[in-house]
């Protein structure tokens, strides 16, 4: 009998199994795809205190063994993600987990206080985004600023804190120590990598804004290695990221020392990727004689 359960700052998942912020909105549009019942959480798009508009378009742009975004955060702002979305997701029999985000830090702590009396059950923290000029990637790639933005955040806080964490850094265990140190519950990593495309007929960048965040199954290789230098540098559960296509590549997060796995860039190219991560997992796990998780996290 395999127990696919994990648990995170006192929150037990059913299975180690999440969405990566912004490439499953609110669930909606994958629900007639997947059995969001299945999941192990949710985790939504960045929601920020007030609506944003997000960046010009084009703002997508697909490039060799991935995607290019420069989304830049569009929401549709706190109220409205408590009145609508909130309800929608509790509807199924899975956690909830809400990316937020801010230009500075005022706008940050106002986002979690209008959270603290909502029915979710954590909260990411997103100071990774490369897309936005004030606060995502700027807070995120400074050790003093994590600690102030965290800090503050936890404060205002009344769920768990995950800290989203940038790979735009030259030691992520550096940012990943500050986070902790400034009372990050677990960090979730990687959010994308800044690139660029060029389309050589119109001599112009691809994406409006230029640059962009990538992702996809290319990026694997430098999540993976940044998983497993963090999981030995800290001491609080981590959420591997990063090209995340099946259960292989999952397994693999778990074995470099992540507790729970999100999928991103597949769910566009394969709706069910997350239920089928899920499935192979369980599969795995059976023909592995693998009871719990546990006996596999970190062991490389
Ligand atoms: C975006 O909306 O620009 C992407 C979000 C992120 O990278 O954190």
């Amino acid at each position: 009998m395999i127990d696919t359960r994990v648990s995170i700052a006192g929150i037990e998942f059913k299975n180690p199994v999440t969405t990566a912020s912004g490439t499953f909105g609110s669930g909606r549009e994958f629900g007639e795809f997947v059995d969001l019942n299945r999941l192990g959480a949710i985790t939504v798009k960045g929601v920020a205190d007030k609506p944003w508009q997000g960046n010009d378009s084009p703002r997508i742009a697909e490039v060799y063994g991935g995607m290019l975004n420069s989304v830049g955060l569009q929401n549709p702002g706190a109220d409205y993600f408590i009145k609508e979305d909130i309800p929608f997701l509790r509807q199924f029999d899975t956690k909830i987990i809400v990316n937020i985000c801010g230009h500075t830090i005022d706008e940050y702590v106002r986002v979690t206080e209008k959270l603290r009396s909502a029915d979710i059950d954590l909260l990411e923290l997103n100071i990774s985004c490369p897309n936005v000029k004030e606060g995502g990637m700027a807070f995120g790639t400074d050790c003093k600023m994590i600690e102030k933005v965290v800090g503050a955040v936890k404060k205002a806080a009344a769920q768990p804190l995950i800290v989203k964490m940038s790979p735009n850094v030259t030691d992520i265990t550096e940012t990943s120590k500050a986070a902790e140190a400034a009372g990050a519950d677990a960090l979730s990593m990687i959010n994308t990598l800044t690139g660029m495309k060029i389309d050589i007929y119109r001599r112009k960048p691809v994406l409006a804004n230029k640059i962009g965040g990538m992702s996809g199954p290319a990026i694997k290789p430098v999540a993976l290695r940044m998983v497993w230098q963090t999981a030995k540098a800290v001491n609080i559960p981590i959420i591997g990221m990063g090209g995340i296509s099946d259960a292989e590549d999952a397994i693999e997060f778990i074995m470099a020392g992540a507790t729970m796995v999100s999928v991103g860039t597949a769910n566009f190219s394969n709706p069910t990727a997350t239920t089928d991560t899920i499935s192979g997992i369980e599969k795995f796990m059976e023909d592995q004689s693998i009871k719990n998780l546990a006996e596999i996290r970190g062991i490389i």
